[in-house]
């Protein structure tokens, strides 16, 4: 099959999908996305992935380009025409298109583009050795919780953590605690057998990934901290993870080249992983 994406209410060929040059988007980085994840062709926690997009557009004050429930039916056309079984969805919207100025233009409509992909089995190294994390200061503006397409920190932080060898950046902030990954949640685990993860705020991306799993540790019984750590705090502590739509939950294995947890992946990641993965291949998945 061709592979397909949706542009302004067109599905399109992906190497034929354009948008204007004075798209806002392109112009200022002024709009905001959404990754979905694609379990057998259905939407992971997609109520979650719209409560957000929506928050997100309400503060930049742009205007949604579909209902959900359109937009709804528009992902599900492009999972379909790309016959797509396990795999990752990515939704832009922006202010639209304008001729450049700053300030927000007058009557103009929301730009919309989907895109879709099969995603690669995870390595089952990353899986089975966890995965090594570089720190650096966070550099970002002060509305992190904005899902916005500006993402040029974090760009330049997964690249820094790659030359470095390592499978993410962990930002950390003037205060030396942990904010989050470039593009995935940061948790530890204490001495005690606690979890701990940064509450939401305006520093941090609420994540899906976080979110869910919070809310099956409820299930479980597990104890879970919502507070900020110091990376020392990180390097002592038993196990440390990281979570997004693309990695799912993941061992930290490394920081800054310490070993953490013997440098092997810990018992409750374990268990964690299990737990998340049981619930995206079952209840969390919709049509
Ligand atoms: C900065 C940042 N934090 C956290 C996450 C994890 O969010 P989610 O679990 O919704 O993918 C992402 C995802 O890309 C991100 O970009």
């Amino acid at each position: 099959v061709t592979r397909c994406a949706y542009v302004n209410g067109r599905y399109v060929p992906h190497a034929d999908a354009a948008v204007h040059i004075e798209d806002r988007g392109y112009q200022f980085a002024d709009g905001v996305y959404e990754v979905i994840a694609l379990r057998r062709g259905r939407l992971l926690d997609e109520e979650a992935h719209m409560a957000r997009l929506d928050r997100s557009l309400a503060e930049l004050e742009i205007a949604p380009a579909m209902s959900h429930a359109a937009l709804g039916l528009v992902m599900r056309e492009l999972v379909r025409r790309n016959r797509l079984g396990d795999g990752n969805l990515y939704l832009q919207m922006t202010r639209g298109v304008a001729p450049r100025d700053h300030g927000f233009p007058a009557g103009v409509e929301t730009s919309l583009v989907l895109t879709a992909r099969r995603a690669k089995p995870q390595p089952q190294a990353l899986v089975e050795q966890g995965v090594a994390v570089v720190t650096m200061p966070d550099i970002r503006w002060g509305r992190c919780d904005i899902k916005s397409i500006a993402l040029l920190p974090n760009v330049l932080g997964k690249q820094a953590a790659r030359a470095a060898g390592a499978y993410e950046a962990w930002l950390v902030d003037r205060d030396g605690h942990v904010t989050e990954g470039t593009s995935s949640n940061a948790w530890i685990v204490t001495a005690a057998g606690r979890l701990v993860t940064r509450k939401t705020g305006n520093d941090i991306l609420a994540g899906v990934t976080r979110r869910s799993l919070i809310a099956l540790l409820g299930e479980q019984g597990l104890a879970l901290e919502e507070r900020p750590f110091t990376v020392a705090e990180a390097k002592a502590a038993r196990e440390a993870l990281l979570t997004s739509t693309t990695s799912a939950v993941l061992a930290v294995t490394r920081i800054d080249g310490a070993k953490v947890g013997g440098g092997r992946p810990g018992k409750l990641f374990g268990a964690l992983r299990r737990i998340y993965l049981d619930y995206a291949d079952g209840a969390g998945a919709s049509g």
